[in-house]
């Protein structure tokens, strides 16, 4: 079986074609993970803005499903006509965003169908226009090349890409359950419970702000640039001299008997040790590098500190990472360590970086486990604020 996913709850335009698994024995097969970043466009203004994004969505998606369907080998000319009526169903489901019509019309009128048996898109949670955009693009395809398409939670991707490379087992991956997912993105921290794949449970989650959100806001603070948490990082490993003078932030929530987090009263305490420096110190590389460090390593503390109480509770065998923070190094290496340290027979798995941001991929997969649940284009709705 072959998937289409497509991406695009954010500022990524992903598209993906995978190969399900042949047999038992093996994962599955990436034929194509295209991803169109906007990063360029957004760091202009600090962060995103969802009509500026919905625009570069709609420009992204045809050029970047052609990437994705030449790196196959399945895009194969041909002239079509579009009858009439044809013209006038996709004029209608792309009503909103007619460029993309205009450009999705010449890519159907150029190419062949290509042999795809299924098409995954990201429901949500997102940013309301985007995930339309995605939505609708599915839509268009779904109903000219006549492919079932099945709706993916983008939180359920960011844990089960997690799931690439692990063989399947009488139709359930080899992975050892009850597992605890701590998903930590630039919208969401939460920590679920997985008792097997699509029964899960959100044991706790952030009250506030989300970690990567922290990461972003606390970059503007510091003048850095955005997003916050690759520069963050990147600053926060050259800090090569922590000393007694080195900023100390507060944990926020760490010790309490909940699941939950809190990141905004660390941003706000950021802000406060910031303004109290000079502009020279502002400016110092010592004191920049020291202050990531520090907010990288408070963030950390935080998320391990529940993570490891989630899983002691919950008699966890597998912790599972995912969400764009998860690409930091540090919160990969340390939360590994501290499983193996304090956890007996419990495995740990993360996405490779890559894998860790928003992607097509990661749909894709969970749209093979969910390939029974297929809906007719007609029906599939955006939905901003889905939960898992
Ligand atoms: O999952 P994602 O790509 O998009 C959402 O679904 O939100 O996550 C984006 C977030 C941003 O806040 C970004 O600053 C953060 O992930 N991020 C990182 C790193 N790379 C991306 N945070 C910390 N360290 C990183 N290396
Ligand atoms: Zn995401």
């Amino acid at each position: 079986m072959k998937i289409l996913a497509i991406e695009t709850s954010c500022d990524d335009t992903g598209i993906s074609i995978i190969k399900t698994p042949q047999n038992k024995k093996s994962g599955f097969d990436v034929l194509a993970n295209i991803i169109s970043s906007q990063i360029e466009i957004h760091k202009k203004y600090g962060g995103v803005f969802p009509a500026m994004a919905k625009r570069e969505h709609q420009n992204n998606l045809v050029p970047t499903l052609e990437k994705a369907l030449k790196t196959v080998g399945m895009l194969k000319i041909s002239k079509n006509q579009i009858s009439d009526s044809k013209n006038g169903t996709l004029k209608e489901i792309l009503d909103r965003e007619s460029s993309l019509y205009e450009n999705l019309k010449k890519f159907l009128e150029k190419y062949e169908k290509p042999d795809i048996d299924l098409i995954a898109v990201t429901k949500g949670p997102g940013l309301e226009p985007c995930l339309w955009v995605g939505i609708n693009f599915a839509k268009a395809l779904s109903f000219f090349w006549n492919i079932s398409i099945v709706p993916v939670n983008h939180i359920e991707g960011h844990i089960l890409v997690n799931f690439l490379d692990l063989p399947l087992q009488a139709g359930n991956h080899k992975i050892n359950f009850p597992a605890i997912s701590l998903v930590v993105s630039g919208g969401h921290t939460q920590l679920i419970l997985l008792k097997k794949i699509g029964n899960y449970e959100i044991i706790g989650e952030t009250r506030d702000d989300a970690a990567g959100e922290c990461f972003d806001k606390a970059a503007k603070i510091l003048g850095l640039g955005y997003p916050g948490g690759p520069i963050i990082s990147k600053l926060a490993s050259q800090d090569i001299k922590p000393n007694t003078q080195s900023p100390k932030l507060p944990r926020p929530m760490m010790n309490t008997k909940d699941y939950d987090f809190s990141f905004s009263g660390l941003k706000t305490a950021i802000l406060y040790h910031h303004k109290k420096q000079s502009i020279k110190t502002q400016k110092s590389k010592e004191y920049i590098t020291q202050m990531c460090a520090e907010i990288q390593q408070t963030i950390i503390d935080v998320l391990i500190k529940k993570t490891i109480k989630a899983a002691k509770d919950y008699k966890a065998k597998t912790v599972i990472l995912g969400g764009g923070v998860s690409a930091n190094q540090e919160l990969r290496k340390q939360l590994k360590e501290k499983i193996k340290k304090e956890i007996l027979n419990c495995d740990f798995l993360v996405p490779e970086p890559i894998l860790s941001t928003d992607n097509a991929l990661m749909i894709a997969i969970t749209g093979y486990f969910h390939r029974t649940k297929k809906i007719a284009w007609q029906k599939i709705k955006a939905d901003a604020n889905l939960r898992i």
